[in-house]
């Protein structure tokens, strides 16, 4: 025979066991949530290019000459819009110009975010460079 303690303490039992059930599925779930919203973050990053590193590097050292709008100054300087970047001259420089080699003052790195800022400016649309593309011109 069940008497009414055991029926009611199987009670308590079995609420319980419901309740943190539930809760624990509601944790569940936004841990799920959080992992879904950090994937959907990382694939946003990696969709939307940033050119940041690349235009403050441009600012220091090449916007002097070619100026912060990419058309240079007539005459003197060349403008940088309109065509893909010419890589071989930034690596290498150009000899008999005042349009010095960078190789050896910025890191392979420093020039593929210089000429990707380039290549995706003042509405240029050219192709992605890599660092490999900067250490084959060398
Ligand atoms: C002291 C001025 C000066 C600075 C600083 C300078 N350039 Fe130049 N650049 C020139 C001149 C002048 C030429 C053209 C040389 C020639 O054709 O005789 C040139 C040519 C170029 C060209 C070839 C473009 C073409 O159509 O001929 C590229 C690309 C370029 N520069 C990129 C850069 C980048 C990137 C930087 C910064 C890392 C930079 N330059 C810094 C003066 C400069």
């Amino acid at each position: 025979m069940i008497n009414k303690i055991t029926k009611n303490a199987l009670a308590i039992i079995f609420f319980y066991s419901l309740f943190f059930s539930i809760v624990s599925c509601g944790n569940k779930q936004s841990s799920n949530e959080n992992e879904i919203n950090q994937t959907i973050n990382e694939t946003i990053k990696d969709a939307v290019p940033d050119y940041t590193v690349g235009e403050g590097l441009y600012t220091k050292h090449c916007s002097g000459c070619h100026q912060n709008n990419g058309e240079g100054i007539s005459g003197a300087f060349p403008s940088l819009k309109g065509e893909a970047v010419e890589l071989n001259s930034i690596v290498n420089g150009i000899e008999g110009s005042v349009m010095i080699a960078y190789k050896g003052k910025l890191s392979d790195d420093d020039i593929a975010e210089i000429a990707n800022f380039i290549n995706h400016s003042w509405g240029n649309n050219f192709s992605e460079v890599s660092t490999d593309d900067v250490k084959a011109m060398k």
